[in-house]
C-alpha cells in the first residue's frame, strides 16, 4: 500500500511518530483567562497524513504554535518519536496561513537561507539542493524572483520548498492555502498530494475546509469548538494516489456527513455562547420541526 520514499540528494526522508498528551493552554491574566486547549490528546503517525479540521478561532494554530515548540503549553506534552519538544527545532518545519518568504530575498536565497544561516552544507551542495527542490516544485524559471513578484499559489511552493530543504521529520501545515482563489487551491492540494504520496513525509495538516480534509487524510481528527479537544477520529479509507473524483463516492460523502454533523454541533455550541442568540437559536429550531 505505501510505496517507499524515494532517497533524495540528502538521504532518506525520516519517519516519526508524534504523540500529545493531556495538553492544556490557556490565555490571558487570571482575571480573564481564556481556555484555548483543554485536554487534548492526539497521535500523528509516522509516514501519514493527519489533517485536524475544527471552527474557526477553536484553537487550532494554538496547537500548531506547540507542536512546533513556538509555545509552551500550560500542561502536557508533545513528543517527536519519545523526546518531548522543549522549543522550536528545524525537524518540525512549519507552513503558515501567511506567507513566511522573506520579500527582500529570491526564491533561491530563501529556499537556502535555514541551512545557510546553520552552516550545514557547503555552497555547491547547498546550491544544488535548493534548485533540485525548486524544480520539484515547479519553479525552475521563478527561481531569481522576488516572493512579490510570484502568484499566491507560487508563494505557497516556494514556502514547501524552503520547509523541505530542513529534510524535517514532521511537516506542520496551518491552512497553507487559505486565501487562494478556488483554482488555484484545488491546484495545490493536488500538488501538495502528490509530494506527500511519493514521499510520505510525517505530516500534520490543519484545514477548516472539509472537501480539502478528506481529499488529504489519512486520518481526520475533528476538534471542538473553543476550548480545542479531539472529538472525533476518522480513519478516512480511500486509495491513494488520490483524485478528486474520490470526493464524489459514497464513502467519500459519508466521511464528509460524519464530519459536519460534529462541527455543526459544535458551531452551534459556540454561537449560543457567544451570541447570546440561544432564543433565537431555540424559536428557530422549533419553527424547523
Ligand atoms: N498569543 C495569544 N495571546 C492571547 N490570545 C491568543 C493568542 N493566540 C491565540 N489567542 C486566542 O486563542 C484563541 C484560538 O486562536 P487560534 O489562532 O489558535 O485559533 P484558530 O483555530 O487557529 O483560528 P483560525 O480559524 O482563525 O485560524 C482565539 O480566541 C485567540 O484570540
Ligand atoms: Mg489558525
Amino acid at each position: 500500500m505505501h510505496q517507499t520514499p524515494p532517497a533524495s540528494a540528502l538521504g532518506r526522508i525520516p519517519r516519526v511518530n508524534v504523540e500529545i498528551r493531556g495538553l492544556n493552554m490557556a490565555y490571558g491574566e487570571a482575571w480573564h483567562r481564556q481556555q484555548v486547549i483543554t485536554d487534548l490528546d492526539l497521535d500523528v503517525p509516522a509516514g501519514q497524513m493527519t489533517v485536524v479540521i475544527g471552527p474557526s478561532g477553536c484553537g487550532k494554530s494554538t496547537l500548531v504554535n506547540i507542536i512546533a515548540g513556538f509555545e509552551k503549553p500550560d500542561s502536557g506534552i508533545v513528543r517527536v518519536d519519545g523526546q518531548p519538544v522543549t522549543g522550536p527545532g528545524h525537524d518540525r518545519m512549519v507552513v503558515f496561513q501567511e506567507t513566511a518568504l522573506m520579500p527582500w530575498l529570491t526564491v533561491r536565497q530563501n529556499v537556502s537561507f535555514g541551512p545557510q544561516l546553520r552552516g550545514e552544507m557547503d555552497r555547491a551542495t547547498l546550491r544544488a539542493e535548493a534548485d533540485r527542490l525548486i524544480d520539484k516544485v515547479g519553479l525552475r524559471e521563478f527561481k531569481d524572483k522576488y516572493p512579490l513578484q510570484l502568484s499566491g499559489g507560487m508563494q505557497r511552493r516556494a514556502e514547501l520548498a524552503r520547509a523541505m530543504i530542513n529534510q524535517p521529520k514532521l511537516m506542520i501545515m496551518d491552512e497553507p492555502f487559505r486565501g487562494l482563489d478556488a483554482m488555484s487551491r484545488e491546484l495545490m492540494q493536488e500538488f501538495f498530494l502528490k509530494l506527500f504520496e511519493e514521499n510520505r513525509r510525517t505530516n500534520l495538516f490543519v484545514t477548516s475546509e472539509i472537501d480539502e480534509a478528506i481529499f488529504l487524510a489519512d486520518r481526520l481528527v475533528v476538534l471542538s469548538t473553543r476550548p480545542a479537544t479531539v472529538r472525533s477520529v476518522i480513519e478516512i479509507d480511500l486509495p491513494r494516489p488520490r483524485t478528486y473524483a474520490m470526493l464524489a463516492s459514497e464513502k467519500a460523502f459519508d466521511y464528509k456527513r460524519e464530519a459536519l454533523d460534529i462541527l455543526h454541533q459544535e458551531a452551534m455550541k459556540s454561537f449560543k455562547m457567544g451570541s447570546g442568540q440561544s432564543d433565537f437559536l431555540e424559536a428557530y429550531a422549533k419553527r424547523a420541526q
